[in-house]
């Protein structure tokens, strides 16, 4: 008898273990699109992308040189080449970051071997031997397709400096700066739009006030001429996360015919940044606490807007996010300098809830850059030498291309909630657009990493008529990643769990995961 209690007891926990451990539990939500009361456009600028002189991020990362075993197209490798042309990257932002306030753009000009050396004091105090420079960098961008985004010197350069740059750059016609680029063997000028006029002027930048960096912008910006068709895009350099005080004094303080964006740098920590938190064998709850802290980037957005609408209620200034991401602890065993981490499922769900965020406001967010593409920080590409291997939030950037210069759709998510310490955050989040053939995309993200959920969602104003397409994220666990080894861990894959019938679409969202569907 006492065997027999035993046993029953014995299967039955071992009964619950399996259930626990394999079945998940479903539950529902229901959402409504509508999609006949699109607005704003979703700029694809948002999908931007950001390279520093910073640890390997250029350096081996893009560059390698003509001469390199590692094949390469004139000194860039061509795997990350043709991995950033497949996900159409809008813009490249470069020289930095820090970095920016301390490069002299005429030390990356001119025969290679000739070019003065530097310190990157900011990165690791390594020697900068300035193979890449102004040529490499614009040259580059119009081999993957993507427009410059350059950051210019105000904390360390001169206004002369700064102005001379543009020229060599964009004037077409006979002047001392356009000769001298021909003479480096660039006849035609490059397009250059997007223009930045210092970085980070709270800090690394110049450590100025507001006051301080308006007067200077006014100043230096003066000098960032239009040469012919070429009309700059200048981008001040705005607040560090919640300085609202610095976009109130800059928007009072700098003319809006001077300024076509002000910038938001904001970066996602596991708790703050004295504590990073680790990039892989994290616990859950530093899995909920980053999921939780993204959403941090929506009441950004919306307080700074705020502050933008009083000032400039037509919205004719862009609202810029030149760095944004996830920033962990060095990976063990690298160079502190160099900001390099791993990436897991949970960097592409965190980039995701972002991206998302930046949909919702893109009236007024019309430009971003995730930090940073090769190497660093939140990176979609990391490299080994001569292997490359492309992250969880690279499959994201591939996935969201769809909603490039698509229109936005208001959709609302009647979501259950992911709880955990105590706390609960809505477990999906989603956007959705229509393109200009009239295809509809519906991004969904569940974040709870345990539970699938039946999303039932009513598609109001329209006539689409079927699930064309699907594409899903997701991994064994949130931790998942990919390594040199195993480098398809988390990937892109089709996603078939989704039906249309009678204006109702139906996707069953597994646990952890990121789904794109497609209505036509
Ligand atoms: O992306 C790394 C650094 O973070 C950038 O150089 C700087 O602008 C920011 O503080």
């Amino acid at each position: 008898m006492k065997n027999l209690f035993t046993t029953t007891i014995a299967s039955l926990m071992f009964a619950t273990t399996l259930l626990g451990a394999g079945k998940k539990n479903e539950e529902k939500a229901t959402a409504v699109i509508n999609a006949d009361q699109g607005e704003y456009t979703i700029n694809r600028q948002i999908y931007g992308q950001f390279s520093e002189h910073l640890g390997r991020c250029v350096y081996e990362g893009i560059w390698v040189g003509e001469n390199s075993p590692i094949p390469n197209t004139n000194g860039y490798r061509n795997d990350v080449v043709e991995a950033l042309k497949r996900i159409k990257i809008p813009n490249l932002r470069w020289p930095g970051g820090c970095f920016a306030d301390e490069y002299h753009w005429m030390d990356g000009i001119g025969p290679r071997d000739k070019r003065p050396k530097m310190i990157n004091t900011n990165w690791g105090g390594v020697t900068e031997d300035n193979s890449f420079g102004t040529h490499e960098f614009l040259n580059f961008c119009e081999l993957i397709g993507a427009e410059p985004y350059i950051c210019g010197n105000l904390g360390s350069g001169s206004v002369e400096e700064m102005s001379k740059w543009i020229e060599y750059m964009t004037f077409e016609g006979e002047s001392p700066m356009a000769n001298l680029r021909k003479k480096n063997g660039r006849e035609k000028p490059w397009k250059v739009k997007f223009f930045g006029v210092g970085n980070e002027s709270w800090g690394c930048g110049g450590n100025m006030t507001p006051e301080g960096y308006s007067e200077n912008y006014r100043r230096y910006a003066t000098f960032c001429r239009n040469y012919g068709n070429n009309k700059l895009f200048k981008i001040a350099g705005g607040a560090n996360s919640s300085d609202y005080n610095w976009t109130e004094v800059l928007m009072k303080n700098i003319p809006h015919w001077m300024m076509q964006g002000i910038s938001l740098h904001n970066y996602t920590f596991t708790t703050s940044w004295g504590d990073k938190g680790n990039a892989t064998g994290f616990s859950m709850d530093d899995y909920f606490k980053v999921i939780e802290n993204g959403r941090k980037m929506d009441d950004l957005i919306s307080r700074h807007s705020m502050i933008l609408d009083m000032y400039d209620p037509r919205k004719n200034i862009a609202f810029v996010v030149d760095e944004w991401g996830m920033w962990y602890n060095v990976e063990p065993g690298t160079n502190p300098g160099f900001l390099y981490q791993q990436n897991t499922l949970r960097d592409a769900l965190l980039a995701g809830e972002i991206l998302n965020i930046f949909h919702a406001h893109c009236d007024r967010v019309r430009m971003a850059n995730i930090a940073q593409m090769v190497n660093v920080l939140q990176a979609i590409i990391l490299t080994d030498k001569e292997k490359m291997i492309l992250t969880p939030t690279y499959y994201v950037f591939d996935m969201y291309k769809v909603h490039q210069d698509a229109t936005m759709l208001p959709m609302t998510v009647e979501s259950p909630d992911y709880s955990r310490m105590n706390r609960k955050i809505k477990a999906i989040s989603s956007t959705a657009s229509v393109d200009k053939n009239g295809a509809i995309h519906v991004t969904l993200i569940n974040f709870d990493p345990g539970n699938d959920i039946e999303v039932a969602c009513e598609v109001r104003g329209s006539d689409v008529k079927e699930v064309t397409d699907g594409q899903i994220i997701t991994g064994k666990e949130v931790g998942a990643y990919n390594t040199f080894e195993s480098p398809y861990q988390v990937h892109l894959e089709n996603f078939k769990g989704a039906k249309y019938k009678n204006g109702k679409l139906t996707v069953k969202l597994p646990a952890k995961s990121l789904v794109t569907v497609e209505l036509k």
